[in-house]
């Protein structure tokens, strides 16, 4: 059984650059097998993340943004006299490519443009010398990111008591950043004061990232974790166990309505009912201020099996049956209490609150 400090030494996503390889613990094998792969092909890239071997926002990012590099390195090693419309015209492919993996995370996004600034902004260096700033501008984009969840934590903290009871959905823990988390990491740094938390972990049908990851996550560390199914949240609340409610994020529009896994708007809704306060964590690289609304944000849709074969034995469903498989939910920003950005907490009207901390 792993510990705290093996829990959070941990890395879901690295760069194997003599091997030329992208390192990802896949997350789909998660609490049964610590598996990691090497990836050295853009489609084997593709494939981890639409297959959510690796998954969560940050995570995402940071492995389109190794994705991206790698592929600006074989189109140097493939031709080694390149000229810069050729080299950016290839790059421009193999990021439409890694962008078509999902569509809900800004970060992927986020992190592949800010990939492609580096050759924009640079058409006087020559190829080289271009793989070369890739390569660092990815390795920040990770870096940063471990930055970006210590400060969420330390602001997430600072709204929180000893011994409260909390409650999260999906998994925006150590797994799906570059450490820490985004809405467990509060819970980390509470653990290493004593802060005594009880987390109930909804299980988040359909992929069970609660139930795999949380889970897998806050026990090692040795905090108290009760696996709840989704639809226990109600009565876990009922019974007074709930102080809080902390959940990450996917993308947050401009008016604070903020898409994460499906099933965290009727999370909300059910902490509106029982008073218990609603904390989105959001860094910032997951705040999208060109989209005004939820309305605005594609909602991924998902494999009918997802839901009826995928984790069990035998089919849970008559063959053929029809399935409505959203993979996200928005959650409207009436129901969110406050966002906690690196830069700070953002508290309602969002669309005032949120813009002072998006510094880009
Ligand atoms: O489909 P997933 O597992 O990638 O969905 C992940 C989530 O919804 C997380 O809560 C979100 O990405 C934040 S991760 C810090």
């Amino acid at each position: 059984m792993p510990s705290t400090n093996d829990i959070l030494a941990i890395e879901s996503v690295k760069l194997d650059d003599e091997n030329n390889a992208l390192i990802l613990l896949d997350q789909t094998l998660i609490p049964n097998e610590t598996k990691y792969l090497k990836l050295t092909t853009q489609e084997g890239i593709w494939e981890a993340i639409y297959e959510l071997r690796v998954r969560g926002a940050p995570a995402i990012g940071i492995a389109a943004a190794f994705g991206y590099y790698l592929a600006a390195k074989n189109i140097l090693s493939a031709n080694i006299r390149q000229n810069y419309s050729q080299f950016a015209s290839e790059t421009r492919k193999a990021k439409e490519y890694l962008a078509s993996s999902r569509p809900t995370a800004v970060n992927l996004f986020w992190a592949l443009d800010r990939m492609e600034k580096v050759v924009t902004d640079n058409p006087d260096l020559d190829v080289p010398a271009l793989v070369a700033a890739l390569k660092a501008e990815s390795l920040a984009i990770r870096a940063e990111d471990e930055q970006v969840c210590r400060s969420l934590g330390e602001y997430g903290l600072t709204l929180l008591k000893p011994g409260m009871g909390l409650i999260t959905h999906c998994n925006a823990g150590t797994l799906a950043t570059a450490r820490y988390g985004t809405a467990t990491a509060p819970m980390y740094f509470g653990q290493a004061k004593g802060y005594g938390f009880k987390v109930f972990a909804d299980e988040t049908r359909p992929l069970n990232q609660g139930g795999r990851l949380t889970t897998f996550e806050l026990q090692a560390a040795g905090i108290d974790v009760t696996l709840i199914c989704d639809n226990m949240a109600s009565i876990t609340m009922k019974n007074g166990w709930v102080n809080a409610a902390l959940v990450g994020c996917d993308r947050v529009a401009a008016n604070g309505d903020a898409a994460n896994k499906i099933g965290t708007s009727g999370l909300a809704i059910l902490a509106k009912h029982y008073g218990i306060p609603f904390y989105v964590f959001a860094p910032t690289s997951t705040i999208d201020l060109n989209t005004e609304t939820g309305d605005g944000i594609h909602i991924e849709l998902r494999k009918p099996e997802e839901v009826t074969s995928k984790w069990y034995a035998k089919p849970m469903a008559p063959a053929g049956v029809k399935v409505y498989n959203p993979a996200f939910d928005v959650t409207d920003h009436t129901l969110i209490t406050a966002i906690i950005t690196e830069n700070g907490i953002a508290y309602p009207p969002y669309e005032e609150s949120l813009p002072k901390l998006v510094k880009r």
